[in-house]
């Protein structure tokens, strides 16, 4: 199969570039075998070859191939209250709504239903691949990864890990740390064997909910199975003013040394939040190559700061962005991609409590723009998770979508006679919507969206 595109994509930070009718030929294994730029010699030939032996497939004009959202940080048990329980701080959200929500996928039946919807929501708005949290329960977040090797969206999943009664509900967590440890063991054995996921399109991730949800003996376990299984891990990290306030208290130190202490900081682990990281984290964070998922809309409800993006990307931190769900009140990348800029724009005009003047001088300005926040929702989040995703390169796995700027129901405008080039690009990730989103393919296969 060959596609012919005009799109973009963002191989690296700072570097938008422009596909301009490019050939992509999609191999077997359903990644990109080879791409063809007009300005290669000899382009002309191969088109009119593929176009005679009936491979290629045109794109229409005014659609835009980009490379597919890749969610770095997503609660799909929290589906059900996306855009409400929004009134409280994070630890009474938790009590109040969050717990007793995630306690109802002991139902299997409710969590089919509701993944079912969560994962077709993500499709249709572009997310080919998410980084989930499930909940504690072994046959719901079981079917998950069915629902999304079903639905063929790309996903990492983890069984959450919660079993501090001083923190956790008796009637939602692990009883012992035993369950924590074994249960994530038990969910990373069905992953991994199961007949359907041949080609790894679902993967398991070691997943302890955040340091006060867990007991020390859980988290020295999972630091150990991370060790022994070379798995992903995610965990929130120095989230809000009390998550970061409770583990210097219990410990003395903060959320990313502790993390590192229980050998829970790898090159394949995903920190949600990170918004009360020191410069010293920081360094720790890029040393070890981990990564952050940056949540604004959720930042803006629940963080009691604002995280410094331009910074950690200045700095070679790993950044990909995600959508919190619920605690971000959106399923859609593009609206967390404007979200990111503007929490950027406030942080440069001084606007978080947080941070004294000396604080934010010491990592300078803050502003970002379209083009970064298209980085982190694409290639930063194929970086950060050590995957073959988020960009158009031979060697990656084919996970695109097309924006249709013509979809009558959309909300992108374009002028010919003043839209060009990234400013194509600009008003996408500004005003595109759902309706705009006219199809994907994850792993070289063309998802029928819902
Ligand atoms: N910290 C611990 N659990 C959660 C959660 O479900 N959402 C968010 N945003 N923060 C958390
Ligand atoms: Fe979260």
């Amino acid at each position: 199969k060959t596609l012919c595109a005009s799109g973009f994509h963002a191989p690296e930070r700072g570097k938008i570039e422009i596909l301009d009718e490019v050939l992509i030929d999609i191999g077997a294994d359903g990644t990109i075998a080879a791409m063809h730029r007009p300005s290669d010699p000899n382009y002309r030939t191969i088109r009119e070859a593929r176009e005679e032996s009936g491979e290629l497939v045109t794109l229409p004009v005014g659609s835009y191939l980009l490379p597919g959202f890749v969610d770095l940080h997503v609660h799909a048990p929290q589906y059900p209250q996306l855009g409400s329980a929004l009134d409280v701080p994070l630890e009474v959200w938790l009590q109040k709504y969050t717990f007793p929500l995630e306690a109802r996928y002991r139902d299997l039946a409710f969590a089919k239903r509701s993944y079912g919807l969560l994962v077709d929501d993500m499709l249709a708005n572009g997310t080919t691949t998410a980084l989930y949290f499930a909940t504690v329960h072994q046959d719901a977040t079981r079917s998950l990864a069915d629902i999304c090797l079903e639905k063929g969206q790309r996903a990492l999943i983890g069984k959450v890990a919660m079993d501090n009664a001083d923190e956790c509900p008796d009637y939602y967590r692990d009883a012992t740390p035993d369950d924590a440890i074994e249960g994530t063991r038990a969910l990373i054995d069905y992953i991994n064997t199961h007949p359907e996921n041949g080609e790894k399109r679902v993967l398991p991730v070691i997943t302890p909910r955040f340091v006060p949800s867990c007991t020390d003996a859980t988290l020295e376990g999972l630091g150990a199975l991370a060790r022994e299984c070379g798995c992903h891990v995610q965990t929130h990290c120095s989230e809000s003013d009390w998550a970061h306030g409770y583990v210097l208290s219990r410990y003395g130190v903060t959320d990313t040394e502790a993390l590192d202490r229980f050998g829970l900081l790898g090159r394949r682990t995903v920190l949600a939040h990170a918004n009360f990281l020191t410069d010293h984290d920081m360094d720790k964070v890029r040393e070890r190559e981990a990564a952050v998922a940056h949540c604004p809309l959720s930042n803006v409800y629940f963080a009691n700061a604002v995280f410094p993006l331009k910074a950690a990307l200045d700095k070679g931190v790993h950044v990909g962005l995600g959508t919190d769900i619920s605690g971000g009140p959106s399923a859609s990348m593009l609206e967390n991609c404007r979200g990111a800029i503007l929490m950027s724009r406030a942080l440069e005009s001084g606007v978080d409590p947080n941070r004294d003047a000396d604080a934010r001088a010491s990592y300078g300005p803050a502003q970002i723009d379209f083009r970064d926040a298209f980085y982190i929702a694409t290639a930063g989040g194929g970086v950060a998770l050590d995957l073959p995703i988020g960009q158009f390169t031979p060697g990656y796995l084919f996970d695109a979508i097309v924006i249709d700027t013509k979809a009558p129901k959309g909300s992108v405008r374009l002028f010919d006679e003043f839209d060009s080039g990234e400013q194509i690009l600009q008003k996408i990730i500004n005003t595109a919507s759902k309706p705009n989103i006219a199809t994907a393919w994850v792993g070289g296969t063309n998802l029928r969206l819902p």
